[in-house]
């Protein structure tokens, strides 16, 4: 049963009908891998804050904000599916943990920065497999002028030193076009204003992907760096993008961006301001760079992880030896009212934390008469530390079927 009131970073919060962080999600908030010295995560943000000198770089902000925050400053409808308790964490009705670094926009905004890096953990209910984690780091960055002619004058002089150090870099790019009808400019935007803004984004953005990527993959003028622009959609920028790099024979989505809605400008009382902003995932490109290839590594308090890395440089990760797994199936009859896979996947996590390595639906049925259905579920469990013995892996498991029946009422 939930208790009646929670504490959460030195706050006690009542629970609700809403509530559904668990303990594992708690023990991960005062966490702070993107502060940890050392750490890969920590490192990649501080790569890219050296890449931006002269932005403010903000990392401190907590993970608790309310669903106006998250959502609403930044105009997502009101029927938008990540607002739902299946796809967010919520600690009550109006408090939850962010599910992007987005949240804070107005915050900052507000606050009179123009020019800032924000670093921080993200929540999201989610599958659990080698590269998902409920728990990630995001950067958003994000870039505003004054409309009159001295300020925009300022950013045309920045577009064009970033074209004269692009044109010497070994880089190739696949552009789109910066405003489409698919991809719009905003009605309360000069055109002129919005096609400057697009392109100080895209090539700020290109000048980061060089640094990050040819530095560690190599890029010659016979095998460039290549970097991808695609029309995307998000419900706080427009136009909005998303960029992808060819890294070792694969396209790998990096970043979502565009130019942000004048009316989270509004909301922050500047106006009489425009730009744009960009989220990026950390771990991911952190997977990349090091070669790191399960993203619960990065929790890992093993010294064989942790002593491999030097703050302030990439290294390439050499795995040690895996530690068997062993798997455990669970088949059941959903409930009349039924229950979604991520309650299963936060139940798992909750019993099992990082042992589980990896939760897959193997099966789903409706019978032919009683159209009552039935899901069959194989854990994974895995340790990165240790062999785990059959005993502790059947208790684990006998957990998790005894709270599917009481908490799912399965
Ligand atoms: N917050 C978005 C995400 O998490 C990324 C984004 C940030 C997109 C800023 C546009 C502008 O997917």
């Amino acid at each position: 049963a939930t208790p009646s009131e929670i504490p959460i970073l030195g706050h006690s919060y009542p629970t609700d009908s809403y509530t559904n962080i668990t303990p594992t999600i708690v023990s991960k908030l005062s966490r702070r891998l993107h502060a940890q010295d050392g750490h890969p995560i920590s490192t990649l943000r501080s790569l890219i804050e050296n890449h931006f000198p002269d932005y403010a770089h903000l990392s401190s902000l907590s993970p608790v904000v309310t669903p106006y925050q998250n959502f609403d400053s930044l105009s997502f409808p009101a029927d938008h599916p990540g607002r739902s308790k299946t796809d967010s964490y919520y600690i009550n009705k109006d408090v939850m943990l962010r599910t992007h670094t987005s949240a804070h926009e107005v915050d900052v905004f507000t606050s009179g920065e123009a020019r800032w890096l924000l670093t921080a953990d993200v929540y999201r209910r989610d599958e659990i497999d080698a590269s998902h984690y409920p728990v990630f780091h995001q950067m958003e960055g994000a870039n505003i002028f004054g409309t009159d002619d001295a300020s925009v004058g300022a950013v045309e002089r920045d577009i064009q030193r970033l074209e004269r150090q692009l044109a010497e870099s070994n880089i190739e790019i696949q552009d789109v076009q910066h405003i489409t009808a698919t991809n719009p400019a905003q009605p309360s935007h000069d055109p002129r204003h919005s096609e400057i803004a697009a392109r100080h984004l895209k090539l700020s953005l290109n000048s980061l992907m060089y640094e990050l990527f040819a530095g560690v993959g190599g890029a010659t003028k016979e095998n460039p760096l290549q970097v991808r622009w695609i029309e995307a959609y998000f419900p706080f920028t427009s136009p909005s993008y998303e960029v992808e790099v060819f890294f070792r024979g694969k396209w790998l989505e990096i970043l979502g961006c565009g130019v942000v809605l004048q009316s989270t400008l509004d909301r922050s009382n500047v106006a009489n301001k425009m730009g744009w902003a960009f989220g990026l995932g950390l771990e991911r490109i952190a997977m990349i760079l090091y070669s790191i290839p399960d993203i619960r590594l990065f929790w890992s308090e093993d010294m064989r992880f942790l002593s491999q890395f030097t703050s302030g440089k990439i290294s390439t990760f050499k795995p040690y030896s895996k530690y068997p797994a062993s798997y455990r199936d669970v088949s059941f009859w959903q409930p009349d009212n039924g229950i979604h896979d991520n309650d299963v996947y936060d139940l798992v996590r909750d019993v099992a934390g990082d042992l589980a390595e990896d939760v897959a639906v193997i099966d789903r049925f409706t019978h032919p008469k009683t159209k009552r259905h039935s899901t069959a579920f194989r854990v994974n469990y895995r340790s990165m530390d240790r062999s785990l013995v059959n005993e502790e892996v059947n208790a684990l498991q006998d957990q998790v079927v005894s709270r599917l029946k009481e908490q799912l009422r399965v």
